[in-house]
């Protein structure tokens, strides 16, 4: 027997400003089948994972809201872990980064950088927000980008053009919190010396560690020095203050992976477990991060560096996965395919969804496709026609023929073998994250037993006296392989598995792979799991989508009001050649996520015009609409092109909507 593992697994603390979506229960659901499939294996194994209460966003939705960011988080938290109860998540604890835990973990961690010389103190220049007296992120400031113009942009990247720049660079940049132009202002910031521990992490950020692929990511970013890291942010902000100051706090990104220890350390305390066994430097204990790809530089670069710095053990292994698209996009609000997790929970059972991902999962770090048609053929065909349908063809006739006591011997024991001799195989997958083979792998083997069966026709041999004992041999031999198959499948589908616990009076162990039920008393056979309804997918979407709506209503009420309008002169806005264009072509413009090519009739000539509504619009909607153009904007030079005019819409950050002329306005009108 291979010695019992002691294992630490995390997943990525949720943000405490909102629900869950489908996109987090990827993530969840990848790390809760890896636990359990350790836990089931016999290991020490313990997931943690806790709410990333910190930051400016969730101290602006509290205030948003009327309510202290402590209300909020409270909210939050408990929305949180009934998502993840519903979902079949089962965390061993489940904390907060704004607990007592992380406050003396973060503050140890900073006394540890700050005794060592492993921090900088260096004034910064910022944008700051006189009106609402704070500093603003990028995120919060918006402008003409300085190399395209075009506008709405944000402070660090343009969406356009894709230049970078800082946001003091932006053409008439103005807050998102309040409207008004920022003013640049001077700032004490505290620096993490992350350049000393480049070397470090070019031996550290090895594929013994990450995936091969994040690992070469990795290796490039490592090409040059790393710059220091600001690990500070001033108030007001919602976070822990750092010691000795009075306005400085604790940036949120340096406390939420410390949460992770939080966490842990809690669990410590419930359970009365060694807290120095699992996160002192000479640890043998294995240390798992589940993440998304968006947040592999924190994890990779910046915390492997500071638990080294602060004498901690490092991370076995960063598990990195991408992101989920719906039926084949991102997801997005204004298309209805943003699923929340409670959505979903309303109306689908959580083990299809479950089944569905570990059936996509592997140690690729590709998006992840939920296309709601498959998914629906996946489960139906794969849980109820193959898995369960095994059971529910035998299990009658035990029931019927012999009291459901299953036969002492087993009929065919080369096909008991062959199912049971893969589980190495299986657990080795499942180890190895590739779930997907690991699906792949038990369907397989329930083809086979399908058609085990249907070639030995157990219903034929059932009307003969002389081969009722064979007929129990059959089904006997069946309701074991279906056995194996639920302990195979037991990580990915608890409840299931547990309902067939029940039906099978028994308890599903790796270990009993190798021990075949005979002279023993099965239940009556129930369905451990039905077919999805595609009509529930239906009215999921619908309700979803009325949620999701309500709430980006009232965000764009929101951003109506905080964004102040600059004055033009009459004279000003004359110059502006406006007209009525047809749209005759619209093509997607490919390598980009936001631009779509227009040809333009303006009566007097045709214009090619880029503009950024793909995420809103398929081409093939906008052919044959008018829409009003600016003609004289100076033409803009972009990366896929030229634009000769700008088409104009209302946008939000949530959506946009081409405007329209009403019926009877035609091509090349003038507007006045
Ligand atoms: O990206 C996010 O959603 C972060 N809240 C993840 C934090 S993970 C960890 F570092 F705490
Ligand atoms: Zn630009």
């Amino acid at each position: 027997m291979s010695p019992v593992r002691k294992i630490l697994v995390t997943s990525a603390l949720p943000y405490a400003n909102a629900p869950l979506h489908l996109g987090h229960i990827l993530e969840y659901t990848q790390t809760d089948i890896w636990t359990r499939f350790q836990k089931i294996s016999g290991n020490d194994c313990y997931y943690v994972c806790a709410d990333d209460a910190h930051g400016t966003a969730i101290m602006l939705r509290a205030d948003e809201q009327g309510i202290s960011p402590e209300e909020h988080i409270k909210k939050m938290q408990a929305s949180h872990e009934a998502d993840f109860s519903d979902f079949l998540i089962d965390v061993d604890h489940f904390h907060s980064t704004h607990a007592d835990e992380n406050k003396e973990l973060v503050e140890l961690i900073y006394k540890r950088l700050v005794d060592r010389g492993h921090i900088a103190q260096r004034t910064i220049v910022q944008s700051f927000d006189s009106k609402k007296k704070i500093f603003l992120a990028d995120r919060y400031i918006k402008g003409r980008c300085p190399k395209c113009k075009a506008s709405d942009q944000y402070g660090d990247n343009c969406e356009s053009c894709g230049a970078t720049y800082q946001a003091t660079e932006l053409i008439n940049p103005i807050s998102v919190l309040s409207g008004t132009t920022p003013i640049t202002k001077e700032s004490l910031h505290y620096f993490f010396k992350l350049s000393e521990f480049t070397d470090f992490l070019r031996s550290w950020a090895s594929d013994r560690h990450l995936q091969t692929e994040v690992s070469n990511k990795l290796q490039e970013w490592l090409i040059n020095d790393l710059k220091d890291w600001d690990i500070s942010r001033d108030a007001p902000y919602f976070g822990f203050k750092i010691p000795g100051t009075s306005d400085k706090y604790f940036y949120v990104w340096l406390d939420a992976p410390i949460g992770y220890m939080a966490s842990f350390k809690a669990l410590c305390k419930k359970r009365g477990i060694n807290f120095d066994a699992f996160w002192s430097a000479d640890s043998t204990a294995e240390l798992y991060h589940f993440i998304g790809k968006d947040i592999v530089n924190f994890h990779a670069l910046f915390w492997p560096a500071i638990l080294k710095s602060t004498g901690f053990r490092t991370p076995t292994e960063i598990a990195v996965h991408g992101f989920v698209t719906i039926n084949g996009s991102k997801m997005s609000k204004s298309r209805g395919t943003f699923i929340n997790a409670r959505s979903y929970l309303e109306h689908l059972n959580p083990e299809y969804l479950r089944y569905y991902y570990a059936s996509k999962l592997s140690r690729s770090i590709d998006d992840i496709d939920l296309n709601l048609d498959d998914f629906v053929q996946k489960v139906n065909s794969d849980l109820v026609g193959k898995v369960v349908n095994i059971a529910s063809r035998c299990a009658k006739f035990v029931t019927h023929g012999n009291a459901g006591i299953l036969s002492a011997t087993i009929h065919n024991s080369e096909l008991l073998e062959k199912v049971a001799g893969v589980s190495d195989k299986i657990a080795g997958l499942y180890e190895k994250r590739n779930f997907s083979g690991a699906v792949r792998l038990i369907m397989a083997e329930a083809d086979s037993i399908n058609e085990y069966i249907a070639a030995s026709e157990p219903w034929k041999l059932n009307k003969d006296k002389e081969k009722k004992q064979e007929v129990q041999d059959i089904c006997s031999l069946g309701i074991n392989l279906f056995r194996i198959l639920m302990i195979y499948l037991k990580p990915i589908l608890p409840k299931t598995a547990r309902a067939s616990e029940v039906f099978l009076n028994d308890e599903l162990n790796w270990s009993g792979i190798t021990q075949p039920l005979t002279n023993h008393r099965i239940e009556t056979f129930f369905p451990m799991i039905r077919r999805i309804d595609k009509k529930s997918i239906k009215s999921m979407l619908s309700a979803n989508n009325d949620n999701v709506n309500k709430s980006l209503t009232m965000k764009n009420k929101d951003e109506v009001n905080r964004v102040a309008i600059e004055e033009v002169t009459i004279e000003e806005f004359r110059k502006m050649d406006l007209r009525i264009a047809k749209i005759v072509k619209a093509e997607a413009v490919e390598g980009s996520t936001k631009l779509v090519k227009l040809t333009l009739d303006i009566g007097t000539e045709t214009r090619q015009v880029f503009s950024g509504i793909k995420s809103r619009y398929l081409p093939e909607q906008l052919e044959g609409r008018l829409t009003l153009l600016i003609a004289n904007i100076a033409p803009r030079k972009m990366r896929f092109g030229t634009s000769h005019g700008m088409v104009l819409a209302a946008s939000s950050k949530n959506g946009i909507y081409l405007l329209e002329p009403d019926i009877g306005a035609a091509a090349g009108q003038r507007v006045t």
